[in-house]
């Protein structure tokens, strides 16, 4: 029912985008991950993996030069702890001090990771594979989640297609802009194309109201609890309707707007396995006598394992046996839980669960009973005695569990992303999402020396001047905290030397303790000299104009910069001049002022329009959170500059109502734009920085290495597959079909064979267990060649007599025809009969002696002749009848030549005969 409900809400546009086949939505989670996809002609659905499963773990294992995805990595976890890396989401775009880093490192996580400052950021030490950034781990996650989602989409055949690219994936809500920077830089390493980033609990709740429209007028508001593996997370959202015009009807379009979000970073289902970890380990230490087992990775990676199972039977049951065969130094380790105790100690991760819905309700500004339902989503929702934690503070509300909430965020990714592509048509449901870390910029003159110094012996001068003055410096919010995500943002001042401009977060309660306030910064130049050439035209400082963009994936960008300095120039122009003693009429006079492209106006007043943006802007930028797009505040620029021209030509001009009019030549003053497009440098100072590119080519050969050795293990593995099967399925054949070979085989034949296959087999599980390639190749070749031969002469016992007594019809036939064509073909000549007769002889010459050679062989011999030589030797004689039969009649007096050839062809192919 509710498949059926989704399609409808995702229509493809067909072929507008070749590569935009599918969509995925993926919901990156530090534990596992699930791929959303919208593609044509399905539903909205999760990617099964090849495990057949709707989650993959986000894990690699590194195991002699390849690698290991999902279940495979995870299966194997135990035994290579060291070479298993996972959990890697924890680490991107952060250093070791960041609260999430420093709560994995206390959780024994048997991979070592540390900072490292050439880098500029964690990077993991893999047991026997070296060092991996946080970046490149990811990207391998998320190359597999392309490679499965290839498979699902191709349902296992071979395919040519590319594979799919286009993705949004989910972050935390309290990623900044160096983890967002991380994760998009391990997509891009993964060859995606991330259309978009989107809060994990925002897809939820898109996900949530996609088929869900509330009655125009009204709204509904929502708390998104999400317990996940690492962190928790509580969005308030509110949902509502306007109503659009479509094909001529009043349509009702739901929207939604995020209210608020709340955390708590290191309160996760991972938390709570600790807990139990913790607590079996010392359990088990007090049994080993011998020392700390959280020394010991395999043992700790076993206990996760078990933690995990743990959990899961106390969400159901009251207690738990524990018995772990030789979990360290030949020790089998016996032990239980119950569910009390396991309560009590969580208790307070039962505790910290509730309170980002606290925060939420407070940033919201909202009290619980203005919530009118609570959703859960996340994995970590099992647990009973969160409910309960959660019940206190959400009192009698009931809390809403969708069933597979937690696909939720990967199947509201993939709706995103197809809103987004315009190779797919899906339903309106309007999205706001705010962000909630303010961002404010500071701008100051550049340092001198980094100027180039194009004013030689004047540089020095300026520089004195300067310094005699205050340094300039201007600092404003851009982005304010609860503001929409995917607008952009211009600041205007008057400036005439280069911009050094630093993007930064500024103080807020919702930061993230331990994040740097540095964002990014720019060198803008080109001001300089600009304002130096205005100077030689005599014109004044030019106005020096920045965009900012937030996009929706929450990334602060300087996206453009521009000088402008506007002259005024008098030129003289032909004008209509109505009566001078008609009555003064300002509105009308505004109007055509308002319409005119060149705006009429004094230096002085250019001047003051500039100051009065450069004060308007800053003062917009530092109050006003809300300006949402671009368009918008365009409109708002333009608004302004009409009020600017409406005032100068107040000033200025007085236009005459009445319509007699006269043309005269007059003086008039047209500004004149100079325009300069200034060049930006970004450049990070801060202690963790992005990807460069210099660590961008390092990431990418090292990753095509890995693919390459992935491939070759690959393919070796598909050769050994072949060969083992091949092994199998000679055996199987040979005593399923006992019977039917013993008519073309001896049996000392099919028992050479059948030993053939064995001692492969053995080859198999001794030399061949650690061969190349090349070997499993000739192996197969040489247990094809004899088994080959067999089946097909057990094959052609039935068809090459089949073959011969075909080709005897056909012959028969092309005889009679010849015979009857006597009579009924004049055109085709005695001669052209008699090559017929002789050639369909020859070939029953061939048949005859073929027979001949075969009767005087043992079935069990190489037949003397195939099935498939037969048809091919009448081949050229049926098409030299062919030929015949459309031999044009003799030529007909009345007509002209093209109109007998015309309907000579026309009978030939109505009345030949056929063959
Ligand atoms: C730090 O990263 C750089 C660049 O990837 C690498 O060459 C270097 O070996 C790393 N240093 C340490 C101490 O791991
Ligand atoms: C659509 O809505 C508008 C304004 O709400 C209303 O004036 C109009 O009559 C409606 N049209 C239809 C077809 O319902
Ligand atoms: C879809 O795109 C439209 C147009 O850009 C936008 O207004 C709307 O909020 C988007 N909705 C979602 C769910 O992405
Ligand atoms: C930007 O300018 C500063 C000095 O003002 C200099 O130290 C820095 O290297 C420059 N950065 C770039 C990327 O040009
Ligand atoms: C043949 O007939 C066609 C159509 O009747 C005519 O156009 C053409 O000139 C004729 N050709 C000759 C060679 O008479």
């Amino acid at each position: 029912m509710l498949l059926k409900a989704l399609t409808a809400l995702v229509l493809a546009l067909c072929c507008i985008n070749a590569h935009a086949n599918s969509i995925m939505g993926i919901d990156v989670g530090s534990q596992t991950f699930k791929v959303g996809l919208v593609r044509r002609g399905a539903p909205l659905e999760i990617v099964v993996n090849m495990h057949s499963k709707r989650k993959t773990e986000t894990m690699v294992l590194f195991d002699q030069g390849s690698r290991f995805f999902g279940a495979d990595a995870s299966s194997l976890q135990t035994r290579k702890p060291l070479a298993t890396p996972s959990m890697m989401s924890l680490l991107l775009g952060r250093d070791a001090d960041h609260p999430s880093v420093t709560d994995l490192g206390s959780k024994s996580y048997p991979v070592p990771f540390s900072f490292n400052e050439t880098r500029q950021g964690m990077e993991v030490e893999v047991q026997k594979a070296g060092l991996y950034t946080p970046e490149e781990l990811m990207a391998m996650v998320l190359g597999h989640a392309r490679d499965f989602t290839s498979a699902f989409t191709s349902d296992g055949k071979a395919t040519k297609d590319p594979l799919p690219k286009d993705a949004v994936l989910t972050v935390p809500s309290f990623y900044t802009q160096n983890e967002r920077t991380a994760l998009l830089t391990a997509a891009e390493l993964a060859g995606l194309n991330v259309l978009s980033l989107i809060d994990e609990n925002t897809a939820a709740a898109l996900h949530y109201g996609m088929d869900r429209v509330v009655p125009t007028g009204e709204t509904e508001t929502v708390m998104f609890y999400n317990l996940g593996a690492t962190s928790t997370q509580v969005s308030v959202v509110q949902y509502s309707s306007y109503t659009v015009k479509e094909a001529g009807k009043n349509k009702t379009v739901g929207a939604f707007e995020v209210k608020s979000k709340a955390w708590d970073e290191t309160c996760g289902g991972t938390a709570f396995d600790d807990v139990i970890v913790n607590y079996l380990a010392g359990e088990f230490n007090k049994q080993w006598g011998k020392g700390d087992v959280k020394e010991v990775p395999r043992a700790m990676t076993k206990l996760r394992v078990q933690a995990q199972k743990v959990k899961e039977v106390l969400s159901a049951n009251n207690k738990i046996p524990i018995y772990m065969e030789g979990l360290h130094d030949d020790l089998d380790f016996k032990s239980s839980l119950t569910r009390e105790d396991f309560e009590a100690m969580a208790s307070d991760l039962f505790d910290r669960s509730s309170v980002p819905i606290s925060k939420a309700l407070t940033a919201a500004g909202m009290k619980i009973e203005d919530i009118d339902a609570i959703e859960l989503v996340g994995g970590g929702m099992r647990v009973p005695k969160v409910q309960k934690a959660l019940e206190k503070v959400t009192g009698d509300k009931e809390l809403g569990m969708h069933i597979n909430s937690d696909e939720s965020m990967a199947l509201g990714a993939a709706f995103h992303g197809a809103n987004i592509s315009t190779a797919f048509r899906v339903r309106k449901v309007g999205m706001t999402d705010v962000t909630m870390f303010p961002v404010g910029v500071r701008l100051s003159s550049m340092e001198a020396e980094s100027k180039g110094g194009w004013f030689g012996g004047k540089k020095k001068d300026k520089k004195d001047d300067k310094e005699e003055e205050e340094a300039w410096s201007k600092q404003a919010t851009i982005f304010k905290e609860f503001g929409k995500m995917g607008v952009k943002k211009t600041i205007a001042f008057t400036h005439d030397s280069d911009v050094a401009v630093e993007v930064v977060y500024e103080e807020s309660d919702y930061l993230p303790a331990g994040t740097s306030s540095d964002i990014v910064k720019y060198n803008i130049t080109g001001v300089e000299k600009f304002a130096a050439d205005m100077v030689k035209k005599g014109l004044g400082a030019p106005k020096v104009s920045i965009q900012f963009e937030l996009s929706g994936s929450g990334i602060v960008k300087l996206l453009k910069a521009e000088a402008t300095v506007e002259e005024t120039v008098e030129v003289e122009v032909e004008e209509e001049v109505e009566d001078p003693d008609a009555v003064d009429e300002e509105e009308e006079v505004e109007e055509e002022e308002v319409e005119e492209e060149e705006p009429v106006a004094e230096e002085e007043a250019a001047e003051e329009e500039e100051k009065k943006e450069e004060t308007e802007k800053e003062a917009e930028a530092a109050s006003e959170a809300d300006a949402d797009s671009e368009e918008k505040e365009k409109e708002k620029e333009k608004e302004e500059e009409k009020e600017t021209k409406k005032k100068d030509t107040k000033k200025k001009k007085k236009k005459p109502k009445k319509k007699k009019t006269k043309t005269i030549k007059v003086m008039k003053e047209q500004k004149k734009v100079h325009k300069e497009t200034l060049v930006i440098d970004e450049y990070y100072t801060s202690k963790i920085a992005p990807y460069s590119k210099t660590i961008m080519k390092e990431s990418i050969d090292k990753l095509a290495e890995l693919a390459a050795q992935d491939k070759i293990r690959h393919d070796l593995e598909e050769a050994k597959n072949a060969l083992e099967s091949k092994v199998y399925s000679i055996k199987n054949y040979v005593t399923e079909h006992e019977e039917e070979l013993d008519q073309i085989s001896t049996a000392e034949q099919r028992e050479e064979l059948v030993a053939l296959a064995s001692s492969t087999e053995e080859w198999l599980y001794d030399d061949g267990y650690d061969a190349e390639k090349e070997a499993f190749v000739s192996k197969l070749a040489e247990l094809e060649a004899p088994a080959e031969a067999m089946f097909f002469r057990l094959a052609e016992l039935t068809k090459r007599p089949a073959a011969v007594q075909k080709c005897k019809e056909r012959l028969e036939k092309m005889r009679a025809l010849m015979t009857k064509w006597e009579t009924t073909m004049e055109q085709v000549t005695e001669e052209e009969r008699a090559d017929v007769f002789e050639k369909i002889e020859k070939i029953e010459k061939w048949l005859e002696q073929k027979l001949d050679e075969q009767s005087k062989l043992e079935k069990w011999d190489q037949p003397a002749f195939k099935s498939s030589e037969v048809a091919p030797q009448s081949k050229s004689l049926e098409l030299l009848v062919t030929r015949l039969s459309k031999k044009p009649k003799p030529k007909v007096e009345k007509k002209n030549e093209t109109e007998t050839e015309a309907e000579a062809d026309e009978e030939g192919s109505e009345g030949g005969d056929e063959l």
